[in-house]
């Protein structure tokens, strides 16, 4: 049910999305709270789809629970649409994502798909990004390396999520206090270090679409050339 405005806009942008849903093929569903809004949509047209590639355990489980078939990359080598949410994007469709810890394996699902739908609330626009702490994905025993190189490399302050392992096995340390300029090359520079499996920043394949709920109703913009 929903229950506040916020996730009303969420819903909003979810619905809106089915309209990128490509008949008879296999979606690729993030993770978070506005894409359970879009497996709970997807779920009224299963009979369109052949199934989904889910980027998390979590969405995994919502999908099945839906009676959604669920398909591996094993399976298949691409996807015409990946739809997920995201903690913030900017004018340039680049994003952060990982609120929900569930990054690394977004990132490979939007890897292999040709279109990155992204549904999101008006909340989540922003000029430049670094607002939301930045989600780093790290091999347990390379915990204090890679914190003392972010806080190098960047000025950022890491923290460790407490009581957070991802579906992966790690841990993720979160970047306070970033403004983030250049989002591409930041991501390569934090992917060197030893240790770190992914960062959450979505710049070098961002998003291709934005759906953007306001309180005027979604807007769809495509990502500038
Ligand atoms: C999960 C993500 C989500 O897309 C992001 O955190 C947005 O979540 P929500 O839709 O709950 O606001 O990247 O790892």
């Amino acid at each position: 049910m929903t229950t506040n405005p916020q996730d009303a806009l969420k819903k909003a942008a979810a619905l809106a999305a089915l309209d990128d849903v490509v008949d008879d093929s296999i979606i690729g569903v993030g993770t978070g709270s506005t894409v359970n809004h879009l497996i709970d949509a997807l779920a009224g047209i299963k009979s369109r789809i052949r199934g989904a590639v889910s980027s998390s355990e979590a969405s995994a489980k919502r999908l099945a629970a839906h009676g959604i078939p669920l398909f591996t990359l094993d399976d298949i080598d691409t996807l015409p649409v990946y739809i997920d949410g995201a903690d913030e994007i900017d004018p340039g469709f680049n994003m952060i994502k990982g609120g929900g810890g569930a990054l690394t394996r977004e990132k490979i699902v939007a890897a292999i798909s040709r279109r990155f739908v992204c549904i999101c609330d008006a909340s989540k626009q922003v000029a430049t990004l670094g607002r939301f702490p930045l989600p780093v994905e790290v091999i347990p025993m390379a915990r204090a390396h890679v914190a003392r190189e972010l806080t190098r490399l960047t000025g950022g302050e890491p923290k460790l999520r407490e009581g957070f392992i991802t579906d992966n096995g790690n841990l993720i340390l979160d970047v306070h206090g970033l403004a983030i300029t250049t989002p591409a090359a930041l991501e390569t520079t934090l992917n060197q270090i030893v240790g770190v499996v992914t960062n959450g920043l979505f710049a070098q394949r961002g998003a291709d679409v934005l759906l953007l709920a306001t309180a005027d109703g979604v807007k769809r913009t495509e990502r500038p050339l």
